[in-house]
């Protein structure tokens, strides 16, 4: 493929700026990607589902440096302290200095844990990130969120800690789960609902080709979300305020899958289906209006992800799972809701008996769990 085909996303943050490469072929591109190193030493951390697939792309661009990989075991419960002091420890065998690189290559499990060990390392070196998921692509590994979860909850601990670039090669999603991949939709969906109306209804009138992964349609969907994350991210680089939009369904999303377990349910699908709650509910408190609830749940449908809580769900466990939420403050819920598509707005204060009718509610429409491979 010809450079012509690469979207490149810058993100600025005062003095610090990276890019955010996204097209085919980039990991191959390492004369793209390599100048972005400063010294001679590099970690690579995958898992062992993406480092079979894709560690030899990255290899051959670490020629001549100091290099070696850790490789986590696969799924959430890996991203743990233990595994950063893991991999703390593989840059001490590696040697690694002050100049040294950490390359997360992977979904947002492994790009989470590898931005926190290089925030840690040395009290801070560069990484970058190599997302292989759409959900990566498109929010875990822009925005300088790392961290790691404990036994009391996920993500609990963590740093800022922005990378040096992001390498987004979209070849890498053609071994993706299908179900993965609509789960990085419901991310992509996120962003217009937040923000960009018209970026909204560009999603509703490309569902087909962004069902069928089409290149062209996949890459300007992940640019666009990636460009409004990153003009939020610009304004408010720790969440003092605007970046917390970026929420939108998380307060719900959290609590379905605290209450599945984290096996239910994907994180997109569980943002997904609080998207649609949090809809809802904007509508009952008189914010938003049900001809946009609507055009959301449709979107949400089309593109395969599911709209409704799992059947068995218990509304007032979920509404006691939402009162954990990091967001609360001083005891009461402090939810993001919208006034229609792309105006979502932090909303404290809010009252537990409207969220609870709206729990009620979807209980009682609620539908079976998804199966895997949608
Ligand atoms: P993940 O990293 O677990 O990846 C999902 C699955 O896909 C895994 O089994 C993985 O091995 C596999 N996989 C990855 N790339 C693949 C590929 N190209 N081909 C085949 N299989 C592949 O999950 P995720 O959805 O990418 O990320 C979820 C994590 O991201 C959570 O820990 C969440 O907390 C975090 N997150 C962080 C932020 C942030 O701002 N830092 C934002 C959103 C989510
Ligand atoms: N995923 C939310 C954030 O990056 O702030």
């Amino acid at each position: 493929m010809s450079g012509t085909d690469v979207q490149t996303v810058e993100v600025a943050l005062d003095a610090r700026r990276y890019p955010v490469w996204i097209g085919r072929g980039l990991l191959g591109d390492a004369g793209r990607w390599r100048a972005r190193l400063r010294g001679r030493h590099a970690l690579v951390v995958s898992n062992t589902t993406v480092a079979p697939l894709y560690l030899d792309r990255v290899a051959r661009g670490l020629d001549g440096l100091h290099w070696s990989s850790f490789l986590l075991e696969d799924g959430e419960a890996h991203k743990n302290f233990g595994n950063v002091g893991r991999a703390l420890e593989a840059l001490a065998t590696l040697g690694a200095t002050r100049d040294a690189c950490v390359v997360a290559l992977g979904g947002g499990v492994v790009g989470d844990l590898a931005g926190f060990a290089a925030a840690c390392w040395m009290r801070g070196i560069d990484f970058i990130q190599m997302p292989t998921t759409l959900l990566a692509m498109v929010d875990s590994s822009v925005g300088g969120k790392t961290g790691v979860n404990l036994p009391a909850g996920k993500n609990l601990v963590g740093a800022f800690h922005q990378p040096r670039a992001v390498v987004a090669d979209i070849d890498t999603l053609a071994s993706l789960p299908d179900r993965e991949y609509r789960a990085g939709l419901a991310e992509v969906v996120k962003g217009a609902a937040i923000g960009d109306a018209g970026f909204f209804a560009w999603l509703e009138a490309h569902v087909d080709a962004l069902a069928a992964r089409d290149t062209t349609t996949v890459i300007e969907a992940i640019a666009r979300k990636v460009r409004y994350k990153a003009g939020v991210v610009a304004r408010d680089e720790t969440e003092q305020g605007e970046r917390a939009l970026l929420n939108l369904g998380h307060t719900f999303g959290h609590a379905l899958e605290t209450a599945g377990h984290y096996t239910a349910l994907l994180h997109g699908e569980a943002v997904a289906i609080g998207m649609v709650l949090a809809a809802r509910l904007s509508e009952r408190l008189g914010m938003g209006g049900p001809a946009d609830t609507a055009r959301l749940q449709q979107l949400l449908a089309r593109l395969g992800l599911p709209a409704g809580v799992p059947a068995g769900s218990d509304a007032e466990q979920l509404l006691g799972l939402m009162r954990l939420d990091k967001k609360n403050t001083a005891g009461t819920l402090r939810l993001i809701l919208w006034r229609g598509i792309g105006r979502a707005e932090i909303v404290a204060g809010v009252d537990p008996e409207a969220v609870l009718a709206v729990l009620h509610a979807a209980v009682s429409e609620a539908s079976p769990a998804p199966t895997r491979g949608l």
